[in-house]
């Protein structure tokens, strides 16, 4: 009777770990070329508090492109990490999934990274596309077509830590100050607030050309106190191949 009391309470757990709910988040346009959407709510505070728990003896120092591979830089002082496809992780990438239509597969998902942000830390102004055709072959389906950024943990001392986009233009209406520095100068481009659980979608390529578009460069500025963990969701423009799936994807940076 203990047993099967126990049975159905494991079977009650197992179903409730695998449930893929998404929160009903909220979408603004800022920009339709390059085309840059804000999401609002992207992560519920469930996922959240999850990916900061499973990442926390992850974090290892962040690298950067260069002509020999993946190496540490000072253009880049952050701390990476890749993290476990859990129930969780899984139901997050369905959502960036299904965000950009039926057509994108699952086989077009980099492994989904964190990246932590401690005072003084940054990654200076940079794409996402590659330039360098040696990591945009088939075999890592090519250059990176969209990326999602989303600030998964924000300490409450936080200062600084905002993702600035020079090239792009800034919104004029203040309902836009909770999410972007209004008091910047205009011309300066756009810098986000990091706010937990909203996210940044953006195009990377010029529509119809594969091309990379110059105007989506951006950085993670320094966080000047506090920590800050932000997520990347990066979308190749086709599937990635088995073999560089297994050893963990394409590049980790
Ligand atoms: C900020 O977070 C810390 C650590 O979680 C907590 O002890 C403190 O009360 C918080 N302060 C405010 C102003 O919310």
């Amino acid at each position: 009777m203990v047993s099967l009391s126990w049975a159905l309470v494991l079977a009650g757990v197992g179903v409730a770990a695998s449930e893929c709910t998404h929160p009903s988040f909220k979408a603004y346009k800022l920009s339709s070329s390059p085309l840059i959407i804000y999401l609002q709510n992207f992560l519920t505070k469930n996922e959240r508090s999850h990916l900061k728990e499973i990442s926390k003896p992850r974090f290892r120092r962040s690298v950067v492109a260069s002509d020999e591979g993946a190496k540490q830089s000072r253009i880049r002082t952050s701390q990476s990490t890749d993290l476990p496809r859990d129930e969780i992780v899984k139901c997050i990438e369905q959502r960036a999934m299904e965000f950009q239509g039926f057509d994108t597969k699952e086989s077009q998902l980099e492994p989904l990274q964190l990246v932590k942000y401690g005072p003084g830390e940054h990654y200076d102004y940079h794409t996402d596309w590659l330039a360098d055709p040696q990591y945009t072959t088939s075999f890592n389906g090519g250059n990176r077509m969209t990326s999602f950024l989303v600030y998964v943990y924000v300490s409450n001392d936080t200062t600084g830590g905002g993702t600035g986009f020079p090239l792009v233009d800034a919104p004029r209406d203040e309902r836009w100050c909770g999410f972007v520095e209004c008091d910047e100068p205009f011309g300066s481009g756009v810098v986000f607030r990091p706010v937990e659980g909203n996210a940044i979608f953006w195009e990377n390529l010029i529509p119809g050309t594969g091309r990379g578009d110059g105007r989506t460069e951006h950085a993670g500025l320094p966080v000047t106190s506090g920590e800050k963990i932000g997520m990347n969701i990066w979308t190749r423009q086709a599937g990635i191949s088995d073999e560089v799936r297994k050893e963990g994807g394409p590049l980790d940076f």
